[in-house]
């Protein structure tokens, strides 16, 4: 049916697609009431796709295909604002709230007013501009009077429009706050401290860290979301109430925050935070308040404003809990990536319902921006209702017996030298041998993805370095079975058998060996991609980076960190000795060969198969030249589609592209 469509019907029904595509975005963003299935999501986006390539002058750039933009950017550009971006007044106590709604009635004598309450969002203020109801710019805050142009990266966000629904205004600028939701926020800090990268302190700062990014294709990999509570310059539109301009927001399809309170006492405003601060922890998102804004947009001017704030509007910041206990000393920790992490050892203390000795201090910055001194009377909040932070020190309570911490120079570990990259806020020990990182090395060296040594675990490997057995990944293969028995938690027999495993080790593919290695960025497919581009070893250790750059899926930072691994006298000396241990660093033939069988193929996998797991597969299409992809595009050669397919079957079937199973991949596995 695709194919046959002329030019108009396709225009006609990419116009369609596209619409019917920003219907469900609002159902689903805006009104949090999806009308299909992620999966018939999936098929409409895939038709539209698919429709956009074969007629690629009737795709809109404002396409929801689109999101996403092209080349990284240079720098943003500063805009200024038309109308100032201002910020609130805060307050946490009661008595004020009553001073300002004193104020406010004193100011407007005898006027009917009300007030929305709605809750105060920890993350970025940003401002979006529609013209005739597309999105013509995005931008920060920045200091209120300019901003940054972040155009590209909030077209990243999915929850906001790239056009308005309905009759669109002249001119809407809609500010609000971007946020990163607490559980996209621990997903993206967990893939971090798997790659080696510093995890970010809290959602406000990975949202905002985030939105600073320069290539908008990292950012649409960041879990953010928005919401609009305000206004800036408008033409076409008017709105007597806030609660009205919320209501138009939801109407355009632009998201607002999810619950708000009207009140008319103060009584109710008491009653309204209360309410807020109870749904606090049920929230997606971190709050650090409500805000309250006099509902009446007509007082505005006659209200006014201070310097930074209005007067019809102040922000009520929940007071955290709080502890106050003693900082005994700061200890050091060393992460599997060799990075240094200074953590607080306190007097116990007892803080929203569990006792807590122990707190991060992130960084050595974060130390002295904060002053933190041995020996100090620290004050300890829970952040984002999880993690216990000291967010500063009882100065009035020093003796001058406090003592200022210094990272240490040598590593706590294991003594070697400490070094802190440019433009890094990590102090990292890179001795690779320091016992805390060898013990990770180790274990992900001897992982069933990596060497595969079986009966290698953890309580084994720590007796095997701590012993001093071992220093490096070479040393394992020189070691005698007469040197483990000794071992605690060794079976009789197992000595040998682990003996064994090691040796058998050593003719595992190159890939795995690379994967072994741990060199930042280089995850198992990389390993794999890089095992089909060289010989052996060798000629990947002195690959240059123009050679490096040219590998598909492979980009400067992961270039750069390969480059830097194999350039360190001590990996080199290592992969001496692992090849003199008679390690396999030769490619398998098949995955080197041009002609490799499945050479230029594409394929991507759905479901369970019977006969091998999903790595497998992937192993056994790419040892044949092919490559794997996670998702359905027209260039996707085949779908291998196991049991229990997921949405890719349908997106294959929408595109037209091949769907096997999985006996005709063992078929072209045998080719
Ligand atoms: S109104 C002139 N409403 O708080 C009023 N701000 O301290 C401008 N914020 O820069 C802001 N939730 O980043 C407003 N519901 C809300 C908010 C909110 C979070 C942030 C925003 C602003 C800062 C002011």
């Amino acid at each position: 049916r695709l194919a046959s469509m002329n030019r108009g019907e396709a225009a006609k029904r990419i116009a369609r697609l596209c619409e019917e595509i920003e219907r469900h975005n609002r159902l689903y963003y805006v009104l949090n009431a999806p009308a299909i299935s992620d999966r018939e999501y999936d098929r409409l986006y895939a038709e539209l796709d698919n429709l956009e390539k074969q007629f690629p002058d009737l795709a809109a750039p404002d396409s929801p295909t689109r999101r996403v933009g092209g080349e990284p950017l240079k720098e943003f550009r500063s805009v200024r604002h038309r109308v100032p971006m201002m910020s609130l007044a805060n307050t946490y106590s009661r008595g004020e709230i009553s001073d300002f709604h004193a104020r406010i009635l004193k100011l407007a004598p005898g006027r009917q007013m009300s007030y929305i309450v709605e809750p105060k969002i920890d993350g970025l203020a940003i401002a979006l501009r529609y013209e005739s109801g597309r999105l013509a710019l995005g931008c920060t805050r920045g200091d209120g009077t300019t901003g940054d142009d972040i155009t590209a990266n909030l077209r990243t966000i999915r929850s906001i429009p790239l056009r308005l629904a309905g009759a669109a205004p002249a001119v809407l600028e809609a500010r609000g706050e971007v946020f990163m939701p607490r559980k996209g926020f621990l997903a993206l800090n967990r893939e971090r401290e798997k790659n080696g990268l510093e995890p970010f302190a809290n959602p406000r700062n990975a949202a905002s860290g985030s939105l600073k990014l320069l290539d908008p294709r990292e950012v649409n990999r960041r879990p953010l979301g928005a919401v609009f509570y305000g206004a800036g310059e408008t033409s076409g539109i008017e709105f007597k109430t806030h609660g009205e301009m919320l209501d138009r927001f939801r109407a355009l399809g632009l998201p607002t925050p999810p619950r708000r309170w009207k009140c008319r006492s103060l009584e109710d405003l008491f009653r309204a935070l209360e309410e807020l601060k109870e749904m606090r922890p049920a929230l997606p998102f971190d709050i650090d308040g409500g805000v309250i804004k006099v509902d009446e947009r007509d007082l505005y001017d006659l209200l006014g404003a201070t310097a930074k704030s209005p007067r019809w509007a102040i922000a009520f910041k929940y007071e955290p809990e709080r502890a106050e206990t003693i900082l005994k000393s700061i200890s050091v920790q060393v992460g599997r990536t060799g990075v240094l992490t200074p953590v607080a050892e306190l007097e116990p203390v007892f803080l929203s319902g569990s006792t807590i000795n122990r707190a991060t201090l992130h960084n050595a910055e974060e130390i002295q921006r904060k002053d933190i001194r041995v020996g100090d009377r620290v004050y300890l909040e829970k952040a984002g209702e999880v993690i216990p932070e000291i967010t500063g020190v009882n100065v009035s309570a020093r003796t001058g017996k406090e003592r200022v911490f210094a990272m240490p120079e040598k590593c706590p570990v294991c003594g070697g030298d400490i070094t802190r990259a440019e433009g890094e806020i990590a102090f990292r020990c890179e001795n690779l041998q320091c016992p805390a990182q060898l013990k990770r090395w180790l274990r992900h060296f001897a992982a069933r993805g990596a060497m595969d040594i079986e009966g290698l675990g953890e309580a084994i490997i720590d007796q095997l370095v701590d012993m001093k057995l071992v220093a490096d990944p070479a040393d394992l293969y020189t070691l005698t079975a007469a040197q483990i028995a000794g071992l605690e938690r060794l079976a009789e027999k197992s000595a040998a058998n682990i003996i064994g495993a090691i040796a058998a080790s050593k003719k595992r593919d190159l890939w795995r060996l690379i994967f072994a290695l741990g060199i930042r960025q280089v995850g198992n497919k990389m390993a794999q991609t890089l095992e089909m581009h060289f010989d052996d070893m060798d000629a990947l250790a002195s690959a240059g980076n123009e050679r490096l750059e040219k590998i598909h899926d492979l980009g400067p930072v992961a270039a750069a960190s390969i480059i830097d691994f194999f350039k360190a006298e001590r990996n080199r000396r290592l992969i001496d000795r692992l090849k003199k241990a008679g390690l396999n660093c030769k490619s398998t033939p098949a995955l080197r060969s041009a002609a490799a069988s499945l050479a230029g193929k594409i394929y991507v996998l759905t479901g369970t198969l019977a006969g091998f797991s999903r790595e497998e597969a992937e192993e056994q299409i790419r040892r044949r030249g092919g490559r794997t992809s996670g998702s359905v595009s027209a260039k996707t050669t085949a779908l291998i589609a196991g049991a229990d397919p997921g949405s890719k079957l349908d997106r294959a079937r929408a595109l037209g592209v091949p769907v096997i199973g999985e006996e005709e991949l063992i078929k072209i596995l045998g080719e």
